[in-house]
């Protein structure tokens, strides 16, 4: 199994306890760079994925392929991790890597261990407080659109339908013993701890 661990935005006590844990236990620790490697090592003896400088997307290309074939050669027999800075599931190199290892090693499963991410981080930093809507960007299109407070989840996702995001999955009280899942039949009531998700078909 490949699991991308988020290891925070930098400081070394905001690794979670469940990211050390999956760290100490796995047979084979990746890790993109050196900040990277840094966190990781007081407790797995990591291996830096190192990529050419260039834009050339040939070169680029073949080094991900050569990377996707070692890093399969350990998940296929236990649990590989990789290793990221922040959250692996936010602007995340570790999202290229699942996509390749899905085409190229699908029998590979894989799964993601979240972390802080800086996109969090920073406002504890800043000494900010977000309470109304906000944007995240890195000046590409907006493909997805995340509501939080989902109390009304089938009103919600009929708005989202309408502004083109079709594929659509709500969360509830996630990471929580009560969590739950829905892809369809959005309830007409739904919980406070809730989060509707929606991406552009
Ligand atoms: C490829 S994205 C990775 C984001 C990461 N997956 C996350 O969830 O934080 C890299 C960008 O994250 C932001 N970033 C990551 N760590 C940061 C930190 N410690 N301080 C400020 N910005 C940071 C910067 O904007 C950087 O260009």
């Amino acid at each position: 199994m490949l699991i991308g661990v988020g290891l925070g935005p930098g400081d070394p006590s905001l690794l979670t306890l469940l990211a050390v844990d999956v760290l100490k236990s796995a047979i084979k620790v990746f890790v993109p760079g050196r900040l990277a490697f840094d966190l990781v090592k007081p407790y797995a003896d990591p291996e830096i994925l190192t990529f050419p400088m260039t834009h050339d997307v040939e070169r680029l290309q073949k080094a991900w392929r050569q990377h996707v074939e070692e890093i399969a050669r350990y998940a296929v027999d236990g649990p590989t991790a990789f290793g990221v800075i922040g959250d692996p599931n936010i602007f995340s190199t570790f999202s290229h890597l699942a996509k390749m290892m899905r085409i190229a090693k699908p029998h590979v499963q894989i799964t993601t261990v979240p972390g802080v991410s800086a996109v969090t981080a920073c406002f504890s930093r800043l000494n900010e407080q977000v309470g109304a809507s906000f944007v995240i960007s890195d000046g590409s299109a907006v493909e997805s659109k995340l509501a939080l407070k989902a109390t009304k989840p089938r009103d919600m996702a009929n708005t989202f339908r309408e502004e083109g995001f079709t594929d659509l999955v709500l969360l509830e009280r996630g990471f929580t013993k009560k969590e739950k899942v829905y892809t369809k039949n959005f309830p007409l009531k739904g919980e406070y701890f809730s989060i509707l998700y929606g991406k552009r078909t």
